[in-house]
């Protein structure tokens, strides 16, 4: 038996081509086009191309984009002004701080210093609360995008067993929040879980975000799971290639040989996160306008 892939890239076209026409429609409601403003501090290599991305798929979404982009020794109080200054201003809809930031800024106070209503990351406390007690709020884009494709793909997740692997304020414990809320049995592992493999080996569906390259192989899967890889691992180039190939925390041949569905990586779970960050300005836009936001985003 060989899995079904699941297509991350084309749902999430499919989702970005809906925001896209909720964001003209919300124009012609509101007189202006729904706003991102993305904050990038310092010029780590990977963060810049995650911003570059971000803007251009922003303004291919007819979203307007605003990049502020601050040399690596600015200043905590700097940051907070610029974060004041775009809670207040009418134009932006989302902020999104880039991770992660140089260490001599403390990330939980920028996070802080977000408007809850702005933070399309879904990553300050209140939000994070929200998620907790079942309020409507911001979820972070990679877990809300990693629940889409799951149900997409079972339909009710009710009853089954899940294993979330990673424990991260950023995708394990909102993604164990999520699968809670569809009433999976959730378990969430990480790196001090005695017989990982086993635990795994029980789950209906299994949610990767661990960071090491392939570590789950096809004898740590229950046949038929659904398989969720949130790794992207770029291994050592080989001799006389330029760079490592990039894979996922699952080995995806094999497991492929016992799942029943599969995130490949790349084209899995990646761009979900983006289409996802641009469904939440969307509905930001809408909300911070006293506007409906449209069915199906
Ligand atoms: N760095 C890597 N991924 C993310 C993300 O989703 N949001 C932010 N703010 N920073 C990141």
């Amino acid at each position: 038996m060989t899995a079904t892939r699941i297509d991350g890239k084309a749902f999430a076209a499919r989702l970005r081509e809906r925001v896209g026409e909720a964001a003209l429609s919300f124009a012609q409601k509101a007189g202006r086009k729904p706003g991102l403003a993305v904050v990038l501090v310092g010029e780590d290599p990977a963060s810049q191309v995650y911003v570059r991305n971000k803007g251009k798929a922003t303004l291919a979404a007819n979203m307007e984009s605003f990049e502020h982009r601050l040399p690596a020794d600015t200043s905590e109080a700097d940051l907070l002004a610029l974060v004041e200054t775009l809670n207040a201003d009418p134009a932006v809809d989302g902020i999104l701080v880039q991770l992660p930031l140089p260490s001599h800024l403390d990330e939980q106070s920028v996070i802080a210093s977000i408007s809850p209503d702005k933070d399309v990351d879904g990553f300050h406390v209140i939000n994070a609360g929200r998620l907790s007690v079942g309020q409507s709020g911001f979820v972070p884009c990679t877990p809300l995008g990693c629940m889409m494709l799951l149900t997409d793909q079972l339909g009710d997740l009710s009853g089954l067993e899940a294993v979330v692997i990673g424990r991260s304020n950023i995708v394990g414990k909102p993604m164990a929040q999520l699968l809670l809320d569809a009433n999976a049995t959730v378990t969430i592992a990480h790196s001090r879980t005695r017989d990982l493999k086993s635990v795994v080996s029980r789950a209906d569906v299994v949610v990767a975000a661990v960071g090491r390259p392939e570590m789950i192989g096809k004898d740590w899967l229950k046949p038929g799971a659904t398989v969720i890889d949130v790794g992207i691992n770029r291994l050592p180039p080989e001799p006389g290639a330029g760079k490592g190939r990039l894979v996922g925390d699952v080995a995806f041949g094999e497991a492929s040989e016992v799942a029943g569905a599969i995130t490949p990586v790349p084209g899995g779970v990646g761009p979900m996160t983006i289409a996802v960050l641009l469904r939440n300005t969307a509905i930001a836009a809408h909300r911070n306008e006293g506007l409906d936001p449209p069915e199906g985003l």
